[in-house]
């Protein structure tokens, strides 16, 4: 496990990701961490040879510590070459996206290369957002007075706290919803504050914590609670505790949420007049992405597998390829400065169905 400031993040290099787990038990689930141990089935030929070798030296007369250190090697070597095998298939899985990019993105190394497809989800992802058709209905939005610019930052207006770090939680879902309440209240009081998310991991009985959760529950779930407390008053650990929430120490309330409508033109004037928007979409590309304007082919981008959130802090044209500037919380490191950048107009990777803010009068 590594730690960035507190957060707990894959910060590994694929390499040294492998050595580091290997003094960890042999009672870790198969698919863990990046490091934990693999276990392997009793007939694997490794296995097998190993514990012939084990036998043999007890039968010499060798004693039990060096036979546990042998097994351990194996299993060592065992887990190089899987996690070896998953870092090569991505690589390809990366070729592939890069190779039939639309836009300017570009895809390959990243932190999170030694993971498979399902790991990556279990572990940075959120289940809960694929059954978002399930969700509460919402007030609608009321629409922008006026049509979108052609550009527009929330970053250059001072309402975007710095780029967050989620770690090994699905809890994405509470990121995207505090960073726009962030936007809501900065647009209010004319200040920026950094609010907490461990509140709703812990406290947001609605949700799942690092399970997943949905963007219309978290909103009710504040409003009951009376509002959120401050990052440094209610610090993020990526893990569910209890909750410890105080309403003395509440820094920032909403009175209630809205639904956007789905055209990108409406998210846009929308955003622009009122603040950064929570958002959710299809990740599948975000593994990969490296920088540029991401625009994925969309047999890679299903608009119905809904399974990250994250907030929309501005759109724009980069030579002209038109874009979301999309705010992650997989650490500064991700992406462009912890930035997504994902072509707009074609509703691409569903970025359009489940975009949301709260309200604060
Ligand atoms: C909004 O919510 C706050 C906190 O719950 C409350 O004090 C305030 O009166 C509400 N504002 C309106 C207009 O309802």
């Amino acid at each position: 496990m590594y730690f960035n400031r507190g957060y707990p993040v894959i910060a590994c290099c694929v390499v040294v990701g492998l050595v580091l787990g290997l003094e960890d038990g042999p009672d870790r689930p198969v698919i863990g961490a990046p490091g934990s141990p693999v276990r392997l089935s009793e007939s694997d030929p490794g296995v097998m040879k190993a514990v012939k070798f084990a036998e043999d030296r007890y039968n010499m007369g060798s004693n039990a510590m060096h036979i546990r250190r042998v097994s351990k090697i194996i299993s060592a070597s065992k887990q190089a070459e899987k996690r070896l095998r998953i870092f090569q298939e991505n690589m390809k899985t990366a070729q592939t996206l890069q190779s039939l990019e639309q836009g300017s993105a570009e895809y390959g190394l990243t932190k999170f290369s030694d993971l498979t497809e399902d790991e990556f989800r279990m572990m940075y992802l959120n289940p809960m957002l694929s059954q978002w058709s399930l969700k509460k209905e919402m007030k609608p939005a009321t629409l922008a007075s006026k049509a979108a610019p052609d550009s527009w930052d929330w970053r250059d207006h001072g309402a975007v706290s710095p780029v967050k770090n989620q770690g090994m939680c699905g809890s994405c879902w509470a990121f995207s919803v505090t960073e726009n309440i962030e936007g809501q209240w900065f647009k209010k009081t004319g200040q920026l504050l950094s609010l907490s998310e461990q509140e709703l991991v812990d406290c947001d009985k609605l949700d799942q914590a690092c399970g997943g959760g949905l963007p219309s529950n978290a909103y009710e779930a504040i409003e009951k609670l009376g509002g959120l407390e401050t990052e440094t008053d209610y610090s993020y650990t990526g893990h569910k505790q209890s909750c410890d929430f105080s309403s003395g120490k509440v820094s920032a309330y909403i009175n209630s949420s809205v639904e956007l409508p789905d055209s990108e033109n409406e998210i846009a004037a929308w955003l622009a007049e009122n603040g950064p928007v929570s958002a959710a979409l299809n990740a599948f590309a975000m593994q990969f992405y490296r920088k540029g304007v991401s625009h994925p082919l969309k047999i890679f981008c299903n608009p119905w597998m809904i399974d990250h959130a994250v907030l929309l802090v501005g759109f724009g044209q980069r030579n002209g390829i038109p874009f979301w500037a999309i705010k992650n919380s997989w650490g500064e490191d991700y992406g462009e400065q912890g930035y997504y950048y994902l072509y707009r107009g074609s509703r691409l990777c569903g970025i359009n169905k489940m975009c949301s803010s709260a309200i604060v009068n």
